[in-house]
């Protein structure tokens, strides 16, 4: 039955990319980009989403981010980061030439006004579009946080929003549970549909609360990723896998392209291709720094034995995982996030991100 499926949403993909090739209505739109190119210089970075971008919401002992070697690169402790180092925020904030904002659970420490300094960093990993692990606020919530700050304690005025740009990360916790939780295969499809439907609530609301650019990440290449290349010894990417990505990727073009068309003239939104600029580096194509990560499917660090993963330590409190020694040979940190240089290196493909700043 999934055979089935899968072969279905493959018809329909190719039939899709036979008719996207056609017609690109996009010749206007860049022309309008280049001039405005080098006049946005954003003054903060309001960031929503999962582990990708979170920079340390979820202080929970428990969460990956907060044990030992997470963080080990950078800052040199577990913060809260899933990786050993910096994130997509991080990478993100530099290229517009801002701090990385200050993450939203922190509030009560540093104080509400600190959020007017660089932004506020909403993500928290394993979150979703939808609710994935209770109580972590799902997007919806992380956005309400936003508007409160907007419209309730009006910490964020109307000109700090216009002068913003927005960076959403959804890099597939709704997939992960809905395989934890449902089986069913026929249900897939139409689940991907609601997911990227809700995915463009999401961004019509960061839009209507006034900002003027939206960066939102495609999904990676999951089939590739060590969680699920681990049966072929790190060797084989899971294509089947990577072609329901490449339906939601498309579903998500398709569906950034018309909110655009409805939204000219207050804000934008553009995709970052992280499927593109993982596949162009695990496939080789792409060097950074004159290296290249000699074995891109295997991550630094990962469990030993069944149950146990990066991070893990026994009822003794031993150690139940590998760490590499070169963690800038590494693309991948853990099963499914990036090692710091994995995403200097994938930030350096994300030509839409830098293109519009
Ligand atoms: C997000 O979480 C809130 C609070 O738990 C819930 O009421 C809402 O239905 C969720 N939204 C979505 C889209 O799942
Ligand atoms: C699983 O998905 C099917 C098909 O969409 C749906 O009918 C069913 O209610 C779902 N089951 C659960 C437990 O969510
Ligand atoms: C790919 O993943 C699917 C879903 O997890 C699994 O059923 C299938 O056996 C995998 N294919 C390969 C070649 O590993």
């Amino acid at each position: 039955m999934m055979d089935f499926v899968l072969r279905l949403l493959f018809s329909l993909l190719l039939l899709i990319s036979l008719f996207s090739g056609r017609g690109s209505a996009g010749g206007v739109y860049n022309h309008h980009h280049q001039q405005l190119r080098h006049r946005f210089r954003p003054t903060k970075l309001f960031v929503f989403g999962d582990s990708y971008a979170d920079t340390g919401n979820i202080l929970f002992p428990i969460s990956p981010g907060m044990q030992f070697p997470y963080g080990i690169t950078f800052p040199g402790k577990p913060i809260g980061r899933f990786s050993d180092g910096r994130v997509l925020t991080d990478f993100a904030a530099r290229h517009v030439g801002l701090k990385s904002p200050i993450p939203f659970s922190v509030r009560n420490r540093v104080g509400l006004r600190r959020f007017k300094e660089t932004g506020v960093n909403f993500a928290f990993g394993g979150t979703g579009v939808f609710d994935t692990e209770y109580p972590l606020p799902n997007m919806t919530t992380q956005i309400d946080f936003f508007q409160h700050l907007r419209q309730g304690d009006s910490i964020l005025t109307n000109t700090d929003a216009q002068s913003s740009v927005a960076l959403v990360s959804a890099s597939g916790n709704d997939y992960s549970f809905y395989f934890a939780m449902n089986t069913s295969r026929q249900g897939l499809k139409p689940f991907i549909i609601s997911v990227v439907n809700q995915i463009m609530v999401n961004l019509k609301r960061i839009g209507g609360l006034g900002v003027k650019k939206i960066a939102v990440t495609g999904l990676g290449p999951l089939g590739c990723f060590p969680v699920f290349t681990a049966p072929s010894s790190y060797k084989q990417c899971n294509e089947s896998i990577n072609s329901l990505v490449q339906f939601h990727n498309f579903l998500l073009k398709e569906g950034v392209k018309k909110l655009n068309q409805e939204t000219k003239h207050s804000s934008k939104v553009f995709i970052v291709d992280v499927y593109g600029a993982f596949m162009s580096i695990i496939q080789g194509r792409k060097r950074y720094n004159n290296g290249e990560f000699k074995t891109p499917l295997k991550p630094c660090c990962y469990g030993v034995g069944s149950g146990f993963s990066c991070g893990s330590v026994d009822g003794e409190g031993k150690q139940m995982f590998v760490l590499c020694e070169d963690r800038k040979a590494a693309f991948f940190w853990d099963s499914v996030h990036p090692t710091q240089q994995g995403w200097a290196a994938a930030f350096a493909a994300f030509k839409s991100f830098r293109n519009h700043f």
